[in-house]
């Protein structure tokens, strides 16, 4: 199992525990505020909006053009941002803290 924390708007740290599948997945299974995962995770709705905290970069593969143009749409994009239906959960995120972007 791997541990995965997500910080909603509001302040609070939702620790999930998943083993695979992807980081949307978990938290809408787990109920965190802010990912709604509207698309189910076919990178068309930009509803699993997160933050990757910097030293978190390299634990995830670069996002691909599909992603990164869905992030354009949205309004609090930065250079930390990623979609959480595009990445799948693994060993390496143990114990990660994910922010979510969205309330
Ligand atoms: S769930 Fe729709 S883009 Fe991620």
């Amino acid at each position: 199992m791997v541990i995965i924390n997500f910080k909603t708007k509001d302040g609070q740290v939702i620790s999930t525990e998943g083993r695979k599948g992807s980081l949307m997945e978990l938290a809408r299974d787990n109920n965190v505020k802010g990912i709604d995962g509207d698309c189910g995770g076919v990178c068309s709705c930009a509803t699993c909006h997160i933050y990757v905290a910097p030293e978190d970069t390299d634990k995830f593969p670069t996002a691909s053009d599909i992603e990164k143009d869905m992030l354009e749409f949205e309004d609090n994009t930065t250079e930390h941002s990623r979609l959480a239906c595009q990445l799948e959960i693994n060993e390496s995120l143990n114990n990660i803290t994910l922010t979510v972007a969205n309330e």
